[in-house]
């Protein structure tokens, strides 16, 4: 086509195109059939892209045809222009058509394959939700927040001098072995439990009063058995004001249980010791699986040790500059570990921290 194009330029010379004008015509009419059987013969759209490209690309018929319009007279200008502009509309027309249908029938097919079957049953995605510590964590301190206390949080990482001397367990108290402890440096500890947060609070509180707050967290101890992990958690709690008494204690801790474990539980106060509180208590909860008549749980003795407590060393006031003659308090360790075994009757601590699905999802 291009050849035919070409000979006919050269032929016409300096002659006016107009008295050839029809063999032009005839020329590019045939070009025209041509190209309308290609643009109907393409089945997609970037069959079509091709056939644009041949005619309207910049090497191109079309292009081809305009270079032509520089070298006729201007008297054959619009004659030209116009056989050219015939041809090109005629072109464009179809392969605009074209290019409509082809594009809605591949999107047409497009649609079909991606089709959603909404009436398929989902793939639920599965549900997460609380760890039974965070859950025993959770109530506990709903429980205290009940009756005013405040939640405060201490370090992990803790000073030697919070960790024990503030709390009156200088440098070689026998007592330091009764917790095995992850030293840092010779000054700074993992905290072995959540007491230094005691002696924290009343340096920041004091003078004020009351100081009623309970303070839940990590604890780390070198130890690690069924009943015993090297990091469990602990929720202390603390109240000093004027004329606080043991029955304040005691009243607060059986409050405490019987909302955890149920109005007909029971407790009871064994004398224990502990450098920071004098009087020291051991608190024991009736046993629930076997109404204390005996069984494996409470070791045949109707009783399980839940925490540690005790009335405030008058020392440890003192240290945070609390007037030990007239202020008084209790405080007392809860092991969060060991609640969630005895509500939920976990023989094991470490499940409690191997994260198996299959445990977790009982709560
Ligand atoms: N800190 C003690 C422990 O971890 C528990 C405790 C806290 C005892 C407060 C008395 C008062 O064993």
């Amino acid at each position: 086509m291009f050849e035919k194009i070409k000979i006919f330029f050269e032929e016409l010379e300096t002659d006016s195109l107009e008295s050839k004008k029809d063999v032009l015509e005839d020329i590019l009419s045939l070009a025209k059939e041509e190209g309308l059987i290609e643009i109907d013969k393409g089945k997609k759209v970037d069959d079509l892209k091709i056939v644009q490209t041949k005619y309207f690309g910049k090497k191109g018929i079309i292009s081809d045809l305009m270079k032509y319009m520089g070298k006729v007279s201007n008297k054959d200008k619009p004659i030209l222009g116009k056989i050219i502009h015939n041809f090109k509309t005629t072109l464009e027309d179809k392969l605009n058509q074209r290019f409509t249908v082809l594009k809605k029938t591949e999107i047409n097919a497009k649609l079909e394959t991606e089709k959603i079957d909404i009436t398929l049953p989902g793939t639920n995605s599965q549900r997460g939700h609380k760890h039974p510590l965070t859950l025993v964590e959770e109530q506990i301190k709903e429980i205290f927040t009940n009756i005013g206390f405040t939640v405060v949080e201490g370090f992990e990482i803790e000073e030697d001098y919070y960790n024990f001397e503030r709390l009156n367990i200088p440098k070689d108290h026998p007592a330091r072995e009764m917790q095995d402890t992850f030293y840092l440096n010779e000054d700074v500890v993992l905290r072995t439990h959540t007491s230094p947060v005691q002696a924290r609070i009343m340096d920041k509180m004091c003078p004020q009063l009351p100081v009623k707050i309970i303070a839940p967290g990590k604890v780390f101890r070198r130890d690690d058995d069924s009943t015993h992990s090297p990091m469990f958690h602990q929720i202390e709690g603390l109240m000093v004001d004027k004329n606080i008494t043991f029955a304040d204690l005691k009243g607060v801790l059986l409050h405490l249980v019987k909302s955890i474990f149920g109005e007909e539980r029971k407790i009871r106060l064994r004398p224990s010791y502990f450098p920071f509180t004098e009087p020291s208590a051991e608190v024991d909860v009736s046993c629930g699986n076997c109404n204390q008549e005996g069984c494996r749980v409470c070791g045949y003795t109707g009783w399980l040790e839940i925490l540690g407590s005790g009335m405030v060393h008058p020392s440890v006031l003192e240290m945070a500059g609390y007037n030990s003659n007239e202020v008084t308090g209790f405080a007392f360790g809860i092991g969060i570990e060991r609640i969630a075994m005895l509500k939920y009757g976990i023989d094991d601590m470490r499940l409690l921290f191997d994260n198996d699905l299959r445990f977790l999802e009982q709560f």
